[in-house]
């Protein structure tokens, strides 16, 4: 899917996130498989990070991501990726090692740029890393921080032969629709309110556990 990026914040100083911001936001998380990873929001520093998570997608992953309108982000749209204004939406990496080993392994957002109650969402895990629960515990974080916010629904306009969405849509219990305007498009739409992925079970199949870093 293609979500639409609003401006990059701007990048005098008082704006960009130190690179410790959000680290109070940072959760260790375990996959079912048992491996840790951190979930935290994305921050400006994030940029080579994104850069290499994009390039090692495979093509069909790339595709179901950006619907084929990237292939190589642009360093404009990498600074948009990773420089996101609170005020109208969030971004959640989850990484893997520490330090200078540290490495992007999945990343999601949402994007309301005009307070939308309805708004528009991306989830992308690499491909090593798909199938294990990351995508749901990515998703909860969203519906965490749209909650937060009030809003009602997120959305996101897909790919009809996307099967990787369609089995994780249908895993989150979002409705779905073919877009009237493009038969090429399904459009996923999750309630935000009334999602079970915030319930103290996770949703069934996934043992997938978090806990806040220390
Ligand atoms: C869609 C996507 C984010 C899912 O991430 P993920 O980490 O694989 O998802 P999870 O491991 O949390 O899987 C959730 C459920 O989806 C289903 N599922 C996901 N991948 C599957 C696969 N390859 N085969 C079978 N089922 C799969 C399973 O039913 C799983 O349920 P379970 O927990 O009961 O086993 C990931 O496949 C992806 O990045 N796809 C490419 C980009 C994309 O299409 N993004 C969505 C549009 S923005």
């Amino acid at each position: 899917m293609t979500t639409t990026l609003p401006p990059a914040a701007p990048l005098a100083s008082e704006a960009v996130p130190p690179p410790t911001a959000g680290r109070a936001d940072a959760r260790q998380e375990v996959l079912r498989d048992g491996t840790r990873v951190v979930i935290r929001p994305i921050r400006a520093d994030d940029i080579e990070h994104e850069r290499r998570f994009i390039g090692s997608l495979s093509p069909r992953v790339r595709r179901f991501r950006f619907l084929d309108t990237i292939n190589t982000p642009s360093a404009e749209l990498l600074r948009q990726m990773t420089v996101v204004d609170p005020a109208t939406g969030v971004a959640y990496v989850a990484v893997i090692g520490e330090g200078a080993r540290e490495q992007q392994i999945g990343v999601a957002r949402f994007s309301a740029p005009g307070g939308e109650l309805d708004c528009e969402f991306a989830v992308t895990v690499g491909d090593a890393w798909q199938n294990r629960g990351l995508g749901t515990l990515l998703m909860r974080r969203l519906v965490e921080a749209a909650r937060a916010r009030g809003m009602d629904a997120m959305h996101s306009s897909d790919a009809a032969d996307n099967d990787l969405m369609r089995k994780f849509a249908q895993h989150l219990q979002m409705q779905h629709q073919r877009d009237p305007q493009d038969a090429t498009l399904v459009l996923y739409s999750l309630n935000v309110r009334q999602s079970r992925l915030l319930d103290s079970q996770p949703v069934s199949g996934s043992e997938a556990r978090h806990s806040p870093l220390a």
